[in-house]
């Protein structure tokens, strides 16, 4: 059974992860941090007790600038796939904190390939780089594209990048750079535009909120949704050389377009609910991010199927259900139509896996 250890677990990106490598009959160890509040509520439906001798997924305490324990945990797993999702990974916050961002989202990182290199194990290595990192670099962007980052986070992730690339070519590791653009799903942190917009929608719907207040509505974004992103990670670990590659639809859209398209779902005009608010700008901002993912379709075999607009819909229905409110419908259609498969083994894995209660042993 191969095994895999999973940073960032408790995340977005985590998340879909864990529950596409238990589904693929992986045992996945998850790093999680201790907090005074539960962060594991994207995990806790795929959560096992340990003492079942069934049990596949495992949940260790630790932190990203903690270096002797996470040497410690490596070392004790002993995994054949490290997939490095943990950071700080919300660019405005970073610029409140800019030091905290290169500790976790930049030293983390390296901090996990000495621990690597040092015990020994020979685990493949996935560090998640992002379109961050392009920065003001005329878009599409590919992977020859120049990197000119604009923010804390993104030069935290131009360093892990390049670290990546160092043991790659230094010391022979199989370590491989996904330089993945904005992708979204229902379990976006409720901080990130996308998911700020649509549970506004749903929650005004519902009669819960009357204003949406918004920073900058020009930058553009290549969204796409999450699912079919964490697949591509897992397979850029199967491959036979380690490498980089950009991970994107090819479509960019501006934040005021993503507005439109989520009230006009919903039917709801957004000049009547929308304010801008100039707390939510950034310093610096990067304008414009549009992928070109060719060399994901040409080696990898990687095309997502979900447009601009379906996930706009997939997520408001969603934010819609979660407050109880019926959905407007297209986006469980979308869903039932292009993830049929996806469906079944997702409820199947659900449904193997008893939620007790998520602690850590
Ligand atoms: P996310 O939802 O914000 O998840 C971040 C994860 O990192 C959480 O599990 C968080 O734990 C953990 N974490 C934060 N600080 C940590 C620390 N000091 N020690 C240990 N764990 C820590 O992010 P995501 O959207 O899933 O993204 C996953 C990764 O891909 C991130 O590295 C992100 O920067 C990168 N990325 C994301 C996108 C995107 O569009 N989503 C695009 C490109 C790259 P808590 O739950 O305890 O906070
Ligand atoms: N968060 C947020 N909140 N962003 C806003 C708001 C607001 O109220 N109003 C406008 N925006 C604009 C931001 O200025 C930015 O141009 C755009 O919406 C997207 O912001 P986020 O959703 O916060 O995402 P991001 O693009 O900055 O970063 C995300 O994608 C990166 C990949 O390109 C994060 O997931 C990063 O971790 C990831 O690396």
């Amino acid at each position: 059974m191969p095994k895999a250890l999973v940073t960032g677990i408790t995340g977005q990106d985590g998340s879909y992860l864990a529950e596409l490598l238990l589904a693929r009959g992986y045992e996945v160890h998850g790093m999680i941090r201790k907090a005074s509040t539960f962060n594991t509520e994207r995990i806790n439906h795929i959560y096992q007790d340990p003492h079942d001798p069934a049990a596949k997924l495992f949940l260790h305490y630790g932190d990203l600038t903690n270096a002797e324990q996470l040497t410690h945990l490596i070392y004790n797993v002993r995994p054949d796939e490290i997939y490095h999702l943990g950071a700080l990974s919300h660019v405005k916050v970073s610029f409140e904190i800019p030091e905290y961002a290169g500790d976790v989202t930049g030293l983390g990182t390296i901090r996990i390939l000495e621990a690597v290199r040092r015990s020994g194990v020979r685990a493949r290595f996935y560090q998640a780089s992002s379109s961050e990192m392009f920065g003001s670099a005329p878009p599409p962007q590919s992977e020859t594209s120049a990197f000119q980052p604009r923010s804390p986070y993104a030069i935290a992730k131009v360093y892990s990048y390049w670290m990546t690339v160092n043991y790659r070519q230094a010391y022979g590791l199989f370590a491989t750079n996904g330089i993945l653009f904005n992708h979204e799903s229902p379990r976006r942190g409720e901080t990130f535009v996308t998911r700020k917009v649509t549970r506004a929608v749903a929650r005004i719907r519902a009669g819960e909120q009357k204003k949406l207040f918004l920073g900058n509505l020009e930058s553009k974004r290549d969204w796409g949704y999450a699912p079919e992103y964490v697949e591509a990670m897992w397979t850029m670990l199967q491959r036979e050389t380690p490498d980089d590659y950009v991970l994107g639809t090819g479509e960019s859209h501006s934040v005021r377009q993503l507005v439109e398209e989520a009230f006009g779902y919903a039917g709801l005009d957004w000049h009547d609910f929308v304010e801008i608010d100039q707390g939510y700008f950034r310093p610096t901002e990067v304008d414009f991010l549009q992928a070109d993912a060719s060399k994901a379709r040409r080696v990898l075999g990687w095309s997502p199927k979900v447009t601009f607009k379906e996930l706009v819909r997939i997520m408001v229905d969603a934010d819609l259900q979660s407050l109880g409110q019926a959905p407007i419908g297209e986006g469980m259609r979308i869903l039932q139509d292009k993830f049929g498969d996806w469906h079944q083994w997702h409820s199947g894995v659900t449904a193997l896996l008893q939620n007790n209660g998520t602690h850590v042993e």
